[in-house]
């Protein structure tokens, strides 16, 4: 029997207007399928691209990736989920921004008792992310130092942590003071005022002429160039988000002229893509949280009828930590 259930949906592409909340009818999960009963929804950038037509899904669409809630049924081939069971996932078709859906049982884990649908909403993409940008693009190894930027956001609070975990040294960036001193207190050793600093000056400063192995890059456009800057020679330039705009036109020569660099620009679903790499993954990030390393920071929340409102702030850069729906 299908249910119906409410559910945000986009039937072009825009501002936050665009985002409007309809009613769906969820059926039967098909053979591989569960559906989830909801508690918690994640938001992230990510969800700002889809809206704005940056990445594109065919029209009309819901949104949003990420999510935590209750297994309601399951499809006649799912064998590791039962009904009741309390399940995760930060990587699934585009629809996350719902009360009730349906999810491939292979991109779902199971939730550990001591963490909460609200914390899982906040860290599965956000965290996933992390543990494959420092122990598998670039393995980091106690000791090393490494630039992270936007370090108080949602994936950044979440690195500031497990950096600290591994005895890494990461300096960061942010916009403003506050920001600066909440990825300070999350185990950032430095910060860096990327809007009012010059970065790679600085950066030079701090590693006593030494520049960085690798750098993790999120904000985009803004910021290609002077992380490039803050590469040792052969250095790793990790471009993983778009916050200020896609990186475009780049000239190959550059990354030989300043030191025969190495780019790559990964994302989560290439890193998750069979359920034991999703499991073991999500271990990880598991075992940190529950033995205390890491704590979501979730400093927005929402209802789901206020996503044009959750969307907004995130990309106005006034959020700190994560922004979840509060579902139940
Ligand atoms: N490739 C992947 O697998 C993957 C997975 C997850 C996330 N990501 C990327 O990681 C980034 C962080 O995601 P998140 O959801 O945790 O967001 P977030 O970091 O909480 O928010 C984005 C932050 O980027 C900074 N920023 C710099 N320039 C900006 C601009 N022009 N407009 C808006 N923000 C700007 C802001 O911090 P300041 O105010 O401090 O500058 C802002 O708070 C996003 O780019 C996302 O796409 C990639």
């Amino acid at each position: 029997m299908s249910i119906l259930t409410q559910a945000v949906q986009i039937e072009q592409h825009g501002g936050p207007e665009v985002l409007k909340m309809v009613e769906v009818s969820v059926p039967e999960p098909s053979a591989n399928e569960i559906t989830i009963r909801q508690h918690a929804v994640g938001l992230n950038f990510i969800d700002i691209y889809y809206r704005t037509g940056l990445y594109k899904s065919p029209l009309p669409h819901g949104l949003g990736f990420e999510g935590a809630g209750e297994v309601i049924a399951v499809g006649k081939d799912v064998t590791r989920f039962q009904v009741g069971d309390r399940v995760a996932y930060g990587q699934s078709p585009i629809g996350a921004y719902a009360y009730v859906r349906n999810l491939p049982a292979a991109q779902a884990v199971k939730l550990p008792q001591g963490i909460s649908y609200e914390d899982a909403a906040a860290m599965m993409l956000k965290g996933l992310t992390v543990q494959y940008l420092f122990r598998q693009t670039y393995r980091l190894k106690e000791g090393e130092t490494i630039l992270f930027h936007a370090a108080a956001g949602g994936v950044g609070l979440i690195a500031c942590q497990w950096a600290r975990a591994l005895g890494v040294r990461l300096i960061g960036t942010a916009s403003s003071q506050k920001k600066m001193d909440l990825a300070l207190e999350h185990g950032a050793s430095e910060m860096i005022n990327y809007t009012t600093e010059d970065v790679p000056a600085r950066l030079l400063e701090l590693t006593d002429g030494q520049k960085v192995p690798v750098v993790y890059d999120s904000v985009g456009k803004s910021t290609w160039e002077m992380s490039l800057d803050c590469l040792q020679p052969r250095g790793l330039m990790v471009s993983f988000g778009n916050a200020s705009g896609a990186v475009e036109g780049v000239n190959l020569g550059t990354l030989a002229a300043k030191g025969s660099l190495y780019v790559t620009r990964p994302v989560l679903g290439a890193y998750t893509n069979t359920p034991e790499k999703l499991q073991a993954a999500a271990d990880e990030l598991f075992e940190l949280v529950l033995a205390g390393k890491i704590r979501l920071r979730i400093d927005q929340r929402y209802r789901l009828e206020e996503a044009a409102l959750a969307q907004e702030t995130l990309a106005g850069r006034q959020t700190t930590g994560a922004s979840v729906f509060s579902l139940i």
